[in-house]
């Protein structure tokens, strides 16, 4: 159905794969990575030739101080000769001045370049993780999504802010300086040659043990934040059955196993900072010590000792620099990795290539020898036919779990079926414009979200171009227009205000409206008036014998009384219809249901 073999996404968090694996994973953040600048290959460019430049320039400075001292100087004391003088103090000025305002340039390019990076990368998440299925975001928890769009974006963030200017900073430094200096006087660079070995050596140290207390650190904190996330979205169940204990105990050993590979981590680099700058005096006082021997012999002149010390000391300041880029990298790549991972998910119900149109539905719904299953082993609806003439009020009972609201996720085209077709006036659902599907087929459920904004907007969620005057009709019929003036500022109350809060029945009302005012072709309430009470299930009923009389509707309800206004009645057991017929049929049968009915009527009186 879907391409979720994609690894590390469904289920748990993986940090545990084989070798072609990562090698896949890599390939396809590399793929995400390329597609996000090749939008600014320009600006890239530019980038690189000013930095660059800019570097040249930098390391430009202690040459010219050689220069100044051996040759400028002698000419200005011995012939009065100002020329070389002036000519290197220009420029040293001219180029300290360039090197500056590049230097600048190159930061605000930079950080416009990785701006831009970021907001790309961060709506397309977005957007992409918006139109994933229900399938998607049955499985893929909260907790771990938020992570996406936060600690993730965060790290890729990080890298840019301060790692990769920096790395690329650093890198060409390096290089220009070694450049100058064996150009320079090339014994030193022999002996700086050989302080590469044991740098070499303590980084490729340093990378290998950094990698796995990086990612230890990483899980960790992702354990903890889904930790936190879980309890949170589920705090009224934790408070009720006292979890906050177990709860606790278990926090603290995640909060706890975060401290630990993080104070790791801290250990590692109380090593490598001090190694690294032991190699970097180490190599400075020998090349002084070496130098001063032969400035003494007259083998090289003071001036270019200077040169020399001055880079041999400058030449490992980048390291540290390179050694922590290596820390972000680590984690941003991972977390481009998982990013990549769901922007790769394919909806499991894809739009269509060439929609069909179906300006006006009319609302018959066919059901074509239909299999359904959530996953592979376990079929909730095998071998299913159903016709729906347009305008039935369809009543549909059956005990939890026979799949009841499996079959109306299936009209509302939450799902595709695994075999078989579910059909709009004899057109296949997947062949359905989007739109043309939203507006003819409208389910309600149990679950009534209200987003943040008034009352007013919530209702017109169904009909966004609604007046006013349109958006009270519909919470009138629907009986929830006493309500809504009774609240602080009446259709403009904010619902997520205090005063604003309303019961779970009234949100039900409000869910009511805002199906009343989409007018759809196919109305589905699954549960829909479940938290409502008795007159209030009576009033919404009234409302539906009106609104649903020329539209048809399936009404799944455990409350008996709905039965009433329906055309026929389905009961469904493991995922078949085992009796069809109108309510008085059935009624007066043996059946399942006349069953049913007799027991909730004894239950009134
Ligand atoms: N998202 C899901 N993933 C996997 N299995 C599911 C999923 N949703 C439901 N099921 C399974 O499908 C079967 C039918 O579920 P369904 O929700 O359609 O039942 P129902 O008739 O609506 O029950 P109820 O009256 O309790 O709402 C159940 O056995 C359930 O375990
Ligand atoms: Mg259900």
């Amino acid at each position: 159905m879907s391409t979720t073999t994609t690894q590390g996404v469904k289920g748990e968090e993986r940090d545990d794969f084989s070798k072609e694996e990562s090698a896949r994973l890599r390939l396809r953040s590399r793929r995400l990575l390329a597609s996000l600048l090749e939008p600014l290959r320009a600006r890239i460019a530019v980038t690189a030739v000013i930095v660059v430049i800019s570097t040249a320039a930098q390391v430009a400075g202690p040459t010219l101080i050689a220069y100044g001292i051996d040759n400028a100087l002698p000419a200005l004391v011995k012939n009065n000769d100002w020329m070389p003088a002036i000519v290197v103090v220009g420029l040293y000025l001219v180029v300290g001045i360039v090197g500056a305002i590049l230097m600048a340039q190159y930061t605000v390019i930079f950080a416009r370049v990785s701006q831009s990076i970021l907001f790309d990368l961060r709506k397309r998440l977005f957007l992409h993780t918006q139109r994933l299925s229900l399938e998607f975001h049955e499985s893929y928890t909260s907790g771990r999504i938020i992570s996406r769009q936060t600690s993730d974006l965060d790290s890729i963030r990080e890298l840019f802010d301060s790692g990769i200017n920096q790395l690329v900073q650093g890198l060409l430094y390096m290089v220009f300086t070694a450049i100058a200096l064996v150009s320079l006087d090339a014994p030193s660079g022999l002996i700086l040659g050989v302080a590469l070995i044991p740098l070499v050596v303590l980084t490729r140290w340093f990378q290998t043990r950094s990698q796995k207390l990086f990612r230890s650190t990483r899980t960790t904190s992702a354990r903890v934040i889904v930790q936190f996330v879980e309890t949170m979205t589920g705090i009224r169940a934790v408070q009720a059955f006292r979890k906050e204990g177990r709860n606790e105990k278990q926090y603290g050993g995640y909060v706890e196993d975060y401290r630990k590979a993080n104070s790791r981590v801290f250990q590692l680099f109380g090593t490598f900072d001090p190694g690294l700058v032991l190699i970097g005096n180490a190599t400075l006082a020998a090349v002084v010590l070496f130098g001063a021997f032969r400035v003494i012999d007259g083998g090289l002149e003071v001036g270019a000792l200077l040169a020399v010390a001055l880079y041999a000391k400058r030449f490992f300041d980048p390291a540290e620099e390179l050694a922590m880029f290596y820390n972000g990298y680590q984690s941003a790549s991972a977390a481009l990795e998982k990013i990549s991972g769901v922007l790769e998910e394919s909806p499991s119900v894809p739009d269509p290539v060439r929609p069909t149109d179906l300006w006006h539905a009319k609302g018959a719904i066919d059901f074509d020898d239909v299999e359904f299953a959530y996953n592979r082993d376990a079929i909730v609806l095998p071998e299913f036919e159903l016709h729906v003439p347009a305008g039935q009020t369809i009543a549909l009972v059956g005990s939890t779990g026979a799949g009841k609201s499996t079959l109306a996720k299936l009209i509302a085209r939450f799902y595709d079926p695994s075999r078989g077709s579910v059909k709009l006036d004899g057109v296949d659902l997947r062949d359905l414009h989007p739109k043309d599907l939203r507006r003819a087929i409208v389910m309600v459920t149990q679950e009534a979200y209200l987003f943040s904004g008034s009352v007013a907007d919530n209702i017109a969620l169904g009909k966004p171009d609604a007046t006013r005057d349109e958006i009270e009709r519909a919470a009138r019929a629907v009986g929830a227009h006493e309500f809504i003036v009774a609240l602080p500022d009446g259709y403009d109350t904010d619902v997520n205000k205090r005063g604003g809060r309303v019961s779970a029945g009234q949100r039900q009302l409000l869910s009511f409206a805002r199906a009343f005012i989409a007018d759809p072709a196919v109305l589905i309430l699954d549960e829909a008036t479940a938290s409502l009470d008795i007159p209030s299930e009576r009033l919404v009923q009234e409302a539906l014998q009106t609104l649903l009389s020329d539209r048809t509707a399936l009404i799944i309800a455990h409350r008996l009384s709905t039965v009433a206004i329906a055309d026929r009645v389905l009961v469904m057991e493991y995922g078949r219809i085992v009796e069809d017929g109108t309510p008085d049929d059935l009624i007066s049968g043996t059946g399942r249901f006349a069953q049913l009915h007799a027991a909730w009527r004894d239950s009134l009186v």
